[in-house]
């Protein structure tokens, strides 16, 4: 779909730079940026191709969101944010928190993904049951990805590879363990990971191993394994459409 972005004010656009200053500091100082990613993407990953419901509007930081079971932890991310974004009231929450994954990626060595401003925020947090369950597979990948936000299968693909961040919390999603052994780079290691079977202290979740099995997905898996640069473009693309899902359509 075309996209029409909005005009914003140059004070607007002098806010988001400075914002994004200052979010590089927290992530230096705090190590956060896998928690700054995945608020980003559980923002998104609401939206609704066909109700144009959820999305990245700024409801995670509302109480009903924030306790939806995917979204354990996500209050965290929700505190380390906030002194920074009250600094910056012009700046919607529905733009901050995408910033926010933008510039985790970008200072952890991952691709530079453009941001575009004007995002406005929706009183109306999303239902509960949008986002995907890592337990299940190839089918309810597609279901969530593709049915529901409109994504592409080359998208899911390209996205899984932000599990080269981070890690799961026992306590949170009842996982546990890091994909990649360098969890604050964002690289490539996690398709070569997957590619070469699990390994003690290292983790796959059953929704990352089912990339394996599936004749369109496990391509693109090598691909990106053997080629960074081609995963870096690929992702670039489906984290800008990821962050951009229901907003500035032409
Ligand atoms: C493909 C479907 C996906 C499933 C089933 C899934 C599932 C999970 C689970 C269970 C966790 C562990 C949460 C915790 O215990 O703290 C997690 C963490 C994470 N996810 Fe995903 N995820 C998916 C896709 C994505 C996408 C598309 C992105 C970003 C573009 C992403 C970024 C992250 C990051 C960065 C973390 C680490 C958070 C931290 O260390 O605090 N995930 N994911």
């Amino acid at each position: 779909m075309g996209k029409s972005y909005p005009t914003v004010s140059e004070e607007y656009k002098k806010a988001v730079e400075k914002a994004k200053k200052k979010l590089r500091g927290l992530i230096a100082e705090k190590n956060c940026a896998p928690i700054m990613l995945r608020i980003a993407w559980h923002s998104a990953g609401t939206f609704d191709v066909k109700t144009r419901t959820g999305g990245p509007f700024g409801t995670m930081k509302k109480p009903e969101e924030l306790a939806h079971g995917a979204n354990n932890g996500l209050d965290i991310a929700v505190r380390l944010l906030e002194p920074i974004k009250e600094q910056f009231p012009i700046i919607s929450y529905a733009d901050f928190y995408q910033l926010a994954g933008v510039v985790a990626v970008e200072v952890t060595g991952g691709p530079e993904i453009p941001f575009h401003p004007g995002r406005e925020d929706k009183p109306e947090p999303p239902p509960e049951g949008r986002l995907p369950d890592a337990t299940k597979g190839c089918d309810h990948l597609r279901q969530v990805f593709v049915t529901q936000m409109g994504l592409s299968d080359k998208d899911i693909v390209a996205l899984s590879g932000a599990h080269t961040l981070g890690r799961c919390h026992k306590e949170r999603s009842g996982f546990e363990g890091p994909w990649t052994s360098n969890p604050l780079i964002f690289d490539n290691s996690y398709f070569k990971e997957l590619l070469s079977g699990e390994k003690e202290g290292l983790l796959q979740l059953p929704s990352d191993k089912a990339l394996l099995s599936d004749p369109a997905f496990r391509p693109l898996v090598e691909k990106y394994a053997a080629d960074e640069d081609a995963f870096f473009e690929d992702y670039k693309e489906a984290h800008l459409k990821l962050s951009e899902l229901g907003f500035a359509d032409a």
